[in-house]
């Protein structure tokens, strides 16, 4: 399977054990009301070991990542995720895989990550709304993780789906959204190297505001593509529906690729603001697919983007 280039210096991040041995530790002692009982720091470090993957890159703070979030599961303004989220239930956790795979299952995450090689990479984030951060995630290439299944010959998209618990997800008692959230990509840009699945930012177990236990993260999209704490992947023929498309399919396409050429409808997709760089926000020019073009551009040879937007 492809591997991204610069994975051999990305040796393994943390001894899985470990990574999971302290989620249910965190998990048990968090229901006891015991971490700070036990000494134990509220996030303990996962021990990611450090690549040059992304260097250069300014990192956005941890604070600023963790505080203004979109997860419209726990309401809509930029500040209620890291207030609500904290009523979801991560442990346990188990997506379950299916379609068109020879390997349909329910897997527990514990399982996923025992086989899976946990790194650190940092990427470029595009929201939409012409904001963007830089992050370190933690986590494996979904390749590995569709790999596991067994995909067959005619699978041609992936269809993933959100968790729909509205009793710890408040906004999903809200009529009006077409719960639970649905993202989806081709095959190809599924199995592409860049296509990650992270279960941890900045060295720590991903905060629930995050998208945890488990969110996809696909750097040369717009963020919105990538789907918060995941429990279903669909391996399918036809192209799946996607959430803001069901929403707005004038404004959101399928692809939504970051393109500062095709301006969104109602604003310019030119540049963007740097989040927490607070009154006199710092603004960078956009880059096509958000600087991943090397990487990725060959997987729309002959497609019109200002088309399949
Ligand atoms: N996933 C779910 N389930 N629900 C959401 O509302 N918002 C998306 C995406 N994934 C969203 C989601 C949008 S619009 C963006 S920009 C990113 O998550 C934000 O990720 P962040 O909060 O980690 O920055």
């Amino acid at each position: 399977m492809a591997r991204y280039k610069s994975d051999l210096k990305y040796s393994s991040v943390t001894p899985k054990a470990d990574f999971m041995n302290r989620r249910q530790l965190m998990a048990g002692a968090a229901g006891l009301g015991l971490a700070a009982g036990l000494g134990m720091p509220a996030a303990a470090k996962l021990n990611a070991t450090k690549t040059d993957y992304g260097a250069g890159l300014e990192l956005t703070s941890y604070e600023d990542a963790t505080t203004y979030n979109n997860f419209y599961e726990f309401g809509t303004g930029k500040g209620d995720p890291a207030k609500y989220a904290k009523a979801l239930t991560t442990d346990p956790w188990s997506v379950e895989i299916g379609g068109l795979v020879n390997k349909p299952g329910t897997y527990a995450l514990e399982d996923i990550l025992k086989d899976m090689t946990l790194e650190e990479r940092i990427y470029r984030f595009r929201c939409v709304e012409a904001w963007a951060m830089v992050v370190p995630w933690v986590g494996f290439q979904l390749s590995d993780l569709i790999a596991k299944a067994d995909p067959q010959g005619n699978a041609k998209y992936v269809a993933f789906e959100t968790l729909l618990r509205p009793k710890e997800m408040h906004g999903q008692s809200s009529g009006s959204f077409p719960w639970p959230y649905v993202e989806g990509l081709r095959m190809d840009e599924a199995m592409h190297p860049l296509s990650f699945m992270a279960t941890g930012m900045y060295d720590e177990v991903l905060p629930n505001q995050n998208g945890a236990p488990l969110r996809l993260v696909v750097p040369w999209k717009y963020g919105f593509k990538s789907i918060k704490s995941i429990v279903k992947i669909t391996l399918t023929e036809k192209e799946p529906p996607t959430t803001w498309n069901r929403i707005n399919a004038r404004e959101y396409g399928f692809y939504s690729n970051v393109n500062p050429e095709v301006n969104h409808p109602r604003w310019s997709q030119a540049s963007h603001r740097i989040i927490g760089s607070g009154l006199f926000a710092k603004k960078e020019p956009t880059l096509k697919f958000n600087g991943y073009g090397e990487e990725v551009a060959s997987l729309y040879d002959g497609m019109d983007l200002s088309k399949f937007y």
